[in-house]
């Protein structure tokens, strides 16, 4: 008898620490993880097997496969968007056929258990692309279906694993004799910026907002790279990891959508500075902007409209912005640097 379990993908990363938490938290015992690196400790003790190794590899994939019987996959592996955009080929093999293989893997195992697979996709607010500030400011918040025209690598990989799941969903082989469909349960969420206090993000275009913050309470001063109008949606990593667990957990007849906006607030730079110098009154914090990061931030939406997981699903975040930092990140960043 093969093992079941549930598999994360980048499972050391942001989402990753968040999610093990949570699964963890609610009595799941049988994860496993793959990631490049050695898993922390952290995740380690949460964890039945951390493997060590690369999504593109097929043969340790294959592996997986037979001594396995995998539940749900979580697939968070992934270069962002900065990183992408100075190594577009490998960020393209990472994020494409890394999500190739591993949709491909639950393909496998649905097949072979005769039921279907759960595969969540976090993909991102860099789907979109906006012509300019002025179309961005007018357009306000946006809709699933509007502006798909993504500017980075990173966008681009996104918007098209968003449809690879889809025909993974619903279309798989349809020229086949028997029918595969449903047997994947895609489900994805356009994430905006996300806020933790417990890691930091690396090679995001949205980590000035993170970057600011834990410099203030580490008492390091910061050189943010966006000007102070800067707008993109925000929100925390724990109403991150709850948006999964709801729309993981939703009935299947509920789901309108496969993928979905959500938000929860979407401060400019300026304004999470000021919030920043409000709990931290010596935060340092120079505006030293990087135009090629700029224009990346420019092109992604000032705001997303997320009626659509509020209805289907009954999302709503925990945090708004005045919350965000009142009630998680500020008691929990100051307590780990008062500790660390
Ligand atoms: N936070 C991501 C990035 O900045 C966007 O999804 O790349």
């Amino acid at each position: 008898m093969r093992k079941s379990v549930i598999l994360i993908s980048g499972v050391n990363g942001e989402i990753g620490h968040g999610l093990v938490r949570s699964l963890s938290g609610k009595g799941i015992q049988n994860i496993i993880g793959i990631d490049l690196s050695m898993a922390d400790e952290f995740v380690l003790s949460r964890t039945q097997n951390c493997i060590i190794g690369n999504i593109l590899d097929r043969n340790l994939l294959e592996r997986i496969n037979a001594e396995y019987e995998i539940e749900g996959i979580y697939h968070m592996a992934a270069l962002l968007s900065t990183r992408a955009e100075f190594s577009p080929v490998i960020a393209h093999e990472v994020n494409v056929d890394g999500t190739l293989n591993l949709l491909d893997l639950a393909m496998e195992q649905a097949q072979s258990r005769g039921g279907s697979v759960k595969f969540f996709f976090p993909s991102s607010i860099a789907v979109y692309g906006l012509p300019s500030l002025e179309q961005k400011i007018k357009a306000g918040a946006i809709h699933e279906d509007d502006f798909r025209y993504p500017q980075t690598m990173y966008g681009c990989n996104k918007l098209y694993c968003e449809s690879l799941g889809t025909y993974y969903s619903h279309y798989y082989k349809r020229l086949a004799a028997h029918d595969s469909k449903g047997l994947v349960d895609f489900r994805s969420i356009r994430f905006p910026g996300i806020i933790s206090a417990q890691t930091l993000p690396a090679g995001g275009t949205s980590d000035y907002a993170p970057e600011m913050i834990h410099a203030a309470a580490k008492g390091e001063h910061y050189d943010c790279f966006v000007r102070e109008d800067a707008t993109i949606p925000f929100m925390t990593m724990s109403d991150a990891i709850l948006a999964i667990d709801k729309l993981m957990t939703a009935p299947q007849e509920k789901l309108t959508k496969m993928v979905y906006n959500i938000r929860a607030f979407n401060p400019s730079a300026g304004e999470i500075f000021r919030i920043i110098k409000r709990y931290f009154p010596a935060a340092d914090v120079n505006f030293v902007i990087n135009d090629n990061r700029q224009g990346i931030i420019d092109s992604w939406p000032a705001d997303v409209n997320d009626n659509l997981a509020r209805k289907d699903w009954g999302w709503l975040p925990t945090h708004d912005f005045e919350k965000a930092f009142s009630e998680y990140l500020i008691p929990e960043i100051r307590s780990r640097y008062e500790h660390s």
